[in-house]
Parts: structure tokens; C-alpha cells; sequence
């Protein structure tokens, strides 16, 4: 029989620290996508990357995925991290809930970190909102055993919702939020804590994972 010559097409190729998926219907590989195969963090709607580029030089034992939609934004990211020398950090353009369906094996992550996600404050939108029941579900699939789920927001309603919600999956457990992590603030933080905003925040552990 003849041999099939078609090679499929590589999963990402990099620009910077940018990945570009060719493929979006293969799950990503982090052996060919970091330089050293490590625990992974990701953080989803990075912003600027405040917080991922200053959390990633302070963890060269650790690789990170930042997931953002707005290449303006995943640009800031790129130049943090040349500035600090970083090569345990990736950026991905797409939609968060895409990435953790998709793209990120099952089970991969030690943690997510979801810091000032839109809010969606009026009534009718609110089912725009990232973090709700399915998100729970994403998380238990994506998260190692352990892992754990960190999240902040200006919003009470909305940090009430993601409390609701969390607290419901009977996966998750409640744990406190380590100064080692809180103290690394995002861009949005500090432009709350100037208007006198103070932050809200929650992180859950996942100590099961039946679906
Ligand atoms: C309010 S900003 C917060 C940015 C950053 N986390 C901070 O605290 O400074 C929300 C960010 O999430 C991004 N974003 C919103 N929805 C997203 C989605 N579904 N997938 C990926 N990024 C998203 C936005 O482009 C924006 O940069």
C-alpha cells in the first residue's frame, strides 16, 4: 500500500512570544511549545500582563500561558517579557473558553488565574460573564488534582456570582488567597486601588474531579 506523504500541520509556530495556532482542532502541546517542560499556570484575559510578566520572572519554575483576545494587549505582554528576559511565557490570541476546551490538554494546569474579568454590570448581559456554572466545569477538567483556580474582581455582584457558582461544584474547595500571589497586582487593580476600588477575591482548590 502507498505511503501517505501529507504531514499534518504543526500545532503553533512562534513569534516572539506569541504562539500562532495553524491548528485549532489539536490540542497544544507544551513540550514543543516551552522551552523546558514544567508545571503550567494560565491566566486568562491577560490585559497588559501586568500581572502574568512579574508572576512568570518570579517563577522561572513554572510556564505560563496568557490568553488574551486583543493583540494590543498580548503586544504589551511580548514586551514585558523580552524587558525581563523571560522564556517560560506564551501568548495566545483567542477566546479563554475556546483555549480551556480546546487547546489546553485535559488535565494540564496547576492553576488559572482569572484577575478583573469584564463585568458585564447590566442585567441582560450577565450571560456574557466568563465565570458561571460551565466555567466551574472547564476548570475541573483542565486543573491537575490540586490545582487551583485564583480570581479577583471590582464587582460584588459579580464576585458574588463567581462565590455562587464555585461553591456549588462540589469539586472545589475554598482556600485562602497567598500574599505571594495577591501581592502581584494587574493593571486594572492598580487603577482601582487609585480611585480608592479595594480588590475582591476568591480561589478555589479542585480536591476532585468528577464531572
Ligand atoms: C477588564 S480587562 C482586565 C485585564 C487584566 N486581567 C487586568 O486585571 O488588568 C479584561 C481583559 O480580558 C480580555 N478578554 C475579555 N473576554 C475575553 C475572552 N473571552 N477571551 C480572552 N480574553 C478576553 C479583554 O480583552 C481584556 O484585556
Amino acid at each position: 500500500m502507498e505511503q501517505s506523504t501529507h504531514q499534518p500541520k504543526p500545532a503553533v509556530t512562534t513569534e516572539g512570544i506569541i504562539l500562532k495556532v495553524e491548528n485549532i482542532l489539536s490540542r497544544l502541546n507544551p513540550a514543543t511549545v516551552f522551552q523546558k517542560e514544567q508545571p503550567i499556570e494560565v491566566e486568562l484575559g491577560s490585559g497588559d500582563g501586568s500581572f502574568i510578566a512579574a508572576y512568570a520572572r518570579a517563577h522561572p519554575e513554572s510556564n505560563f500561558f496568557a490568553v488574551e483576545r486583543l493583540l494590543g494587549r498580548l503586544r504589551k505582554i511580548e514586551k514585558k517579557s523580552k524587558r525581563f528576559g523571560l522564556s517560560n511565557i506564551c501568548g495566545l490570541r483567542i477566546e479563554a473558553g475556546y483555549f480551556l476546551d480546546f487547546l489546553l490538554p485535559h488535565p494540564s494546569a496547576q492553576a488559572i488565574h482569572v484577575y478583573f474579568p469584564d463585568p458585564w454590570p447590566k442585567r441582560k448581559h450577565r450571560p456574557n460573564r466568563l465565570i458561571n456554572e460551565e466555567f466551574t466545569l472547564r476548570c475541573t477538567r483542565v486543573l491537575r488534582p490540586g490545582g487551583v483556580v485564583y480570581l479577583r474582581t471590582d464587582d460584588l455582584d459579580y464576585f458574588q456570582q463567581m462565590k455562587r457558582v464555585f461553591d456549588a461544584n462540589k469539586n472545589f474547595q475554598e482556600v485562602p488567597t497567598p500574599e505571594s500571589i495577591s501581592s502581584f497586582i494587574t493593571d486594572f487593580e492598580r487603577n482601582f486601588h487609585t480611585q480608592g476600588v479595594p480588590t475582591l477575591a476568591a480561589a478555589y482548590r479542585l480536591v476532585a474531579a468528577s464531572i
